[in-house]
């Protein structure tokens, strides 16, 4: 039997494991994205739904602590991960996880996962997985982490890039909570719970479900698939993380709504703020303009904003143009602006190997640029939200105090003040002006959000 990527296996493989090793490759080869190719393997592969779960937690978990497998078999093969072929080293990565992370009994986590691997190297897996199973996982612990010390330590105990850890550090210090790395390092490798949204005036939250912990239009998800709810299932309600939901509702509840405000979302696939800044403005009376730069997110845009009577305009295309094609058109812009994503990791297990440093700068200089257009795209005492999914320093506050210092005509809005008012919960304590979610206190993603403001002409 071949995968997809060509490797040959005996065939005995379970069809969780085989769809797991698969969506790795995938990852691997195609850069694809395990939350959305995941899905569609489960249901291609037909699996049941204790096999979908099983095959849920060996992909994400898998990719997630992938740093710290490769220490484990560089160890127990002894040799360097990079002298393993990628099909093989996939094969073993799913293997150590069974063995070191699931209660999977250890003759089943072998034997099904050396029925993955290539014929030619069978004997290779079959033997690694053996020695990873003959000792504890704390004992693998000690031994990964050995003599490390500082970021060389928690990148190995938490698998997080050392460069990643550095850049949570500075977002955290600049928050007043760099006491809470591993807190928020620990919250990074936990899979979080399902949140949905409750569409204003489509649904309420008692309808749907129980409340969720910080958003007032947050609804806990309970266990099964979301698609079941039968809010979910005709569109009124969604699922989308709560920090999402927050950072729309930042923007639109920041005051009342004046019927005849044009709204804009910048960068609005695949969707998910956009619906519910539709939700909103239809309440308010306001008109919003749903923007996208690429043809297939602005496709899912549209699909997200079918549900509402009159749906929102989708357009399509570079969103600076707003800058002149618009001027000072628009009383409110959401900038959810294109980001590491740093501040998702929970939900995008490969995003912290596949991100580098070198994907900064051209981000940064993208946002720049996003936000350039935006001001100009605003009315005179209009609002703007910048968002991102990310907390690293260049792309949240110093991004901010450099658009502040580019525009003399805009001003900082108290966020933190704007969404203690929103929330259903404390936010906690912050430094300045802007909003800044973490998993580890607030279950969230890690969003950022800066209401700007521009001087009444
Ligand atoms: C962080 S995502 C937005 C998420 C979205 N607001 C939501 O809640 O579902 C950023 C989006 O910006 C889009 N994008 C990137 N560059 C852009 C540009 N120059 N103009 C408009 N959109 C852009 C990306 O394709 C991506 O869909």
């Amino acid at each position: 039997m071949s995968t997809k990527h060509g490797a040959s296996t005996t065939g005995r493989a379970a069809p969780a494991r085989k769809v797991a090793a698969e969506v790795l490759a995938a990852a691997r080869d195609d850069d694809a994205y395990a939350n959305l190719l995941l899905p569609a393997r489960i249901a291609q592969a037909k699996l049941s739904p204790g096999d979908a779960a099983l095959a849920t937690e060996l992909t994400y978990g898998t990719l997630r602590m992938q740093g710290r497998y490769d220490r484990i078999i560089r160890l127990a093969a002894n040799r360097e991960t990079s002298a393993i072929d990628p099909v093989v080293l996939d094969v073993l990565r799913l293997g150590v996880h069974q063995l070191v992370a699931t209660r999977i009994p250890p003759h089943a986590a072998v034997g099904d996962t050396v029925a993955l691997a290539p014929r030619r190297a069978t004997g290779f897996v079959n033997g690694v997985l053996r020695t990873v199973a003959r000792s504890t996982p704390e004992e693998w612990d000690a031994r990964v982490t050995g003599e490390l010390t500082g970021d060389a330590r928690l990148a190995a105990e938490y698998s997080h890039p050392e460069w990643v850890i550095d850049a949570l550090r500075r977002s955290l210090d600049a928050d007043g909570r760099v006491d809470e790395l591993e807190e928020l390092l620990a919250a990074d490798n936990v899979a979080p719970a399902v949140s949905l949204v409750a569409l204003p005036g489509l649904v309420s939250v008692a309808e749907v479900g129980e409340p969720g912990g910080i958003s007032p239009t947050g609804i806990q998800a309970v266990g099964g698939d979301p698609a079941s709810v039968p809010a979910v299932a005709a569109g009124t309600a969604r699922v989308q993380d709560e920090g999402s939901q927050l950072a729309a509702l930042i923007l639109s509840r920041a005051r009342a709504i004046v019927p005849g405000e044009r709204w804009l979302d910048m960068c609005a696939g695949p969707g998910g703020k956009a619906a519910l800044l539709a939700a909103e403005a239809l309440i308010g009376g306001a008109e919003l303009v749903a923007n996208e730069l690429v043809p297939v997110r602005a496709k899912l845009v549209r699909r997200a904003l079918a549900v509402f009577n009159p749906a929102p305009r989708v357009v399509e295309g570079d969103a600076t143009r707003f800058a002149t094609s618009d001027p000072g058109g628009f009383d409110r812009i959401l900038l959810d602006a294109p980001c590491t994503g740093l501040g998702a990791l929970r939900r995008r297990p490969e995003a912290r190997w596949r991100k580098q440093p070198a994907d900064i700068p051209g981000l940064v200089a993208l946002q720049t640029r996003l936000l350039d257009a935006a001001v100009a795209a605003l009315a005179p005492g209009g609002l703007l939200a910048y968002v991102t999914c990310s907390p690293h320093p260049d792309e949240t506050r110093a991004a901010v105090a450099r658009v502040l210092k580019r525009h003399s005509e805009l001003s900082a809005v108290d966020t933190r003040a704007v969404a203690a008012d929103i929330a259903t919960s404390e936010l906690g304590p912050g430094v300045g002006p802007a909003v800044q979610l973490w998993p580890h206190r607030h279950g969230t993603d890690a969003m950022f959000v800066q209401l700007l403001s521009k001087v009444d002409a």
